[in-house]
């Protein structure tokens, strides 16, 4: 089956293979550059990206914004998504079900794209598509090379939000992530 994007977008605002298609606003599809070597995923979409149908535009993104202009990756350039496409609940955790129901949006959408490098944000998308078991604390800013892809995560910009001592961490790991981009001559700008 050869996909679309026009095809892949109708499948996903239209699903409702889970509880969430019933109380969501918007499905939140995925912003950016169809085109990217660079993606960042997300977990879920919250509040104001659920009223926008837009990943990334509540407090979340707009630090996450912060640190992409500190390391000079136009966001206008990458392409941003999340593993859910519909917001669980007052932001609680996805739960692995929803997951599943979803995870072939995002699996689609990286077929599509087709990018060097995917940057996970938070333990929840490292730990779907990194591995199980992954330890953001520990883990964060290490990189493997899955298939096609070169894998990362760094911290989710929530948690900066509520916990600002880890925010020299995440800086260092978004240069490294400039450096990759650098290193394998991937022009972002
Ligand atoms: N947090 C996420 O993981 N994704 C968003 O789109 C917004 C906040």
């Amino acid at each position: 089956m050869t996909d679309s994007w026009d095809k892949l977008y109708e499948d996903c605002a239209s699903c409702e293979a889970c509880e969430l298609c019933k109380t969501r606003t918007n499905c939140v599809f995925g912003v950016g550059n169809r085109n990217a070597d660079i993606m960042f995923i997300g977990e879920a979409p919250g509040e104001n990206e659920d009223k926008t149908g837009v990943p990334f535009v509540g407090r979340a993104g707009q630090l996450l914004d912060k640190y992409l202009y500190a390391v000079d990756i136009p966001r206008e350039n990458i392409y941003i998504a999340n593993i859910l496409k519909c917001r669980p609940p007052k932001n609680r955790d996805p739960l692995p079900a929803e997951e599943d129901c979803c995870i072939d949006f995002l699996r689609r959408q990286v077929l599509l794209i087709k990018p060097k490098i995917i940057v996970c944000l938070g333990r929840i998308s490292a730990m779907r598509l990194i591995k199980p078991d992954f330890k953001i604390t520990r883990e964060h800013g290490t990189w493997i090379q899955k298939g096609n892809y070169l894998i990362t995560a760094v911290y989710h910009p929530a948690l900066l939000l509520r916990d600002p001592r880890k925010k020299e961490e995440m800086l260092e790991d978004m240069k490294a992530i400039k450096a990759k981009l650098d290193e394998l001559n991937i022009k972002v700008n």
